[in-house]
């Protein structure tokens, strides 16, 4: 990704202040669905802010990410109550059906599989968070249907 004309359609949205930049990261986010490097170092020229204060916002805001993610986000909670309730066989079933690791992303970016901690819906154990939307009491014989059919495919 080196053509700098994709990066500065989105720049030139804004104005050339200081305060645009999150926005700016921000709109990076969703259109390439992680902050590029290519244009962070694009930002540092039109902007005229050192690189290493926007990686600074890239680190800091949790809404950004700095490595390439999927299209689709899969959350499996291994919290203590879902843990007993099956998130490791989820887990296992997407990593194998997937074909890629946990806080991995699928080589054709529809998908980056990642584990989190209770978010506190312990009754829904095992949860599944899909693109945020909550799935509880899933099976790991059902996983893939329930990602299929969320993700639209
Ligand atoms: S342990 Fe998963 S929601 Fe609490």
């Amino acid at each position: 990704m080196t053509d700098v004309t994709q990066f500065d359609r989105i720049i030139d949205r804004y104005e050339r202040l200081e305060e645009s930049l999150l926005a700016i990261l921000q709109d990076f986010q969703r259109e390439f669905h992680y902050v590029p490097e290519e244009g962070i170092r694009r930002l540092s020229e039109v902007m005229e802010v050192p690189e290493s204060k926007i990686y600074a916002m890239g680190t800091f805001y949790k809404a950004l990410s700095l490595t390439p993610r999927g299209r689709h986000t899969i959350k499996v909670c291994t919290g203590t109550a879902c843990h007993l309730k099956g998130a490791p066989q989820i887990l296992e079933t997407l990593e194998r059906e997937l074909e890629v690791k946990r806080n991995g992303t699928t080589t054709d970016g529809e998908f980056t599989l990642e584990c989190v901690n209770c978010v506190g819906a312990c009754a829904m154990a095992p949860l599944t968070l899909i693109d945020e939307e909550y799935h509880g009491q899933t099976r790991s014989s059902k996983i893939m249907d329930i990602v299929k059919k969320q993700a639209g495919s």
